[in-house]
């Protein structure tokens, strides 16, 4: 049973549903407000018509886990304004993109309710069958449960179709900043099997690194698979799960195309222009909001949503 329906009407699409279905009823009752629509630099945009015509079918679909706790409401509502906002205004014809913000088990009372409260207005929320507080292997459970969660779902809401429901899944943390249109342009005719995508470790290898670092790595959806099925990952489920996802490709023989991101994925240096390469595809360890600020401040994320208005101002 596949849980994500895309609003086709909306190009919004961190609005589309990955949620359990006893929520799904409550989500359709509530309308998207208008205020909420982005607006949005455009991200490779195909031309647009004045006459509706259905979405048209992107180049690749990309799948965003970003791995967080219920607890941190506010990183999460930065996060889905950064990247709402950095979605193309229709549907691109190069990829869509899909965000969502990925738990185990909510064992809290308190965020249970309000994380519920979430995944009913957003859609954007996936809980795993782990248990947060044990390191038991999240990033092991997210890949592995992927193709069960999406199980039918070809990525255009239709149950036939046996186009695989993304082309790129990606694990991120909750302190990392990605910039969507460089993500995309770099992944734009990248292999599409046999595929991991990240900043490689160790610097020695730079063609072909053993492994990809955790502030954000792609892979393609057949090694998603891979994941799921094979002894290799499900025995070795528990440890640092950057290195861990590398060994177990390693050891499988798997991932034979690689491309390696560095320099342009990068940690936090410091607030001066000077620190931010113009390439930039993304910038990790934002551990507080005065670096994401610093960071969007420099991407300039903010200009162009500055409208005139008689009821705000910001400098
Ligand atoms: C997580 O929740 C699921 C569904 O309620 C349950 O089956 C599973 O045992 C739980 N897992 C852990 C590790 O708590
Ligand atoms: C931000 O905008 C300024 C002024 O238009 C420009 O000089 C600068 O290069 C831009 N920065 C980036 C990172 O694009």
């Amino acid at each position: 049973m596949g849980f994500i329906t895309p609003r086709t009407s909306s190009p919004y699409t961190i609005t589309l549903l990955l949620i359990p279905p006893a929520l799904l009823a409550l989500t359709y009752l509530i309308p998207l407000p208008d205020f909420f629509a982005p607006c949005a630099a455009p991200l490779l945009l195909s031309s647009s018509s004045s006459t509706p015509s259905p979405p048209p079918d992107p180049e690749f679909r990309l799948l965003i886990g970003i791995l967080t706790l219920p607890n941190r409401y506010a990183r999460r509502h930065l996060l889905r304004h950064v990247y709402s906002l950095q979605q193309p205004t229709s549907p691109s014809s190069v990829a869509r993109v899909d965000v969502r913000f990925v738990f185990c088990n909510v064992t809290d009372e308190v965020d249970a309710t309000l994380v519920a409260l979430e995944a009913a207005r957003y859609g954007d929320v996936v809980v795993l069958g782990c248990d947060e507080s044990m390191n038991t292997g999240k990033t092991y459970t997210f890949f592995a449960s992927l193709p069960d969660m999406l199980d039918g779902d070809g990525g255009d809401g239709s149950t036939t179709s046996r186009r695989a429901p993304y082309d790129y899944v990606m694990k991120t943390d909750d302190d990392t900043y990605f910039r969507l249109d460089r993500l995309v342009t770099s992944l734009r005719g990248q292999p599409t099997e046999d595929f991991y995508y990240g900043a490689g470790l160790p610097f020695a290898d730079p063609k072909f690194p053993p492994f990809m670092l955790g502030m954000g790595y792609i892979l393609s959806w057949d090694l998603v698979e891979w994941i799921a099925t094979s002894d290799i990952p499900r025995k070795n489920a528990v440890g640092p799960e950057d290195m861990l996802t590398g060994k177990w490709l390693n050891t499988g023989n798997k991932a034979r195309n690689r491309y390696n991101t560095v320099p342009y994925m990068y940690d936090y240096k410091g607030p001066t222009s000077g620190d931010f390469l113009v390439d930039t595809i993304a910038v990790h360890q934002l551990k507080e909001n005065s670096r994401w600020a610093h960071t969007l401040k420099h991407f300039n994320v903010t200009k162009g949503l500055e409208k005139p208005s008689k009821f705000y101002h910001f400098s």
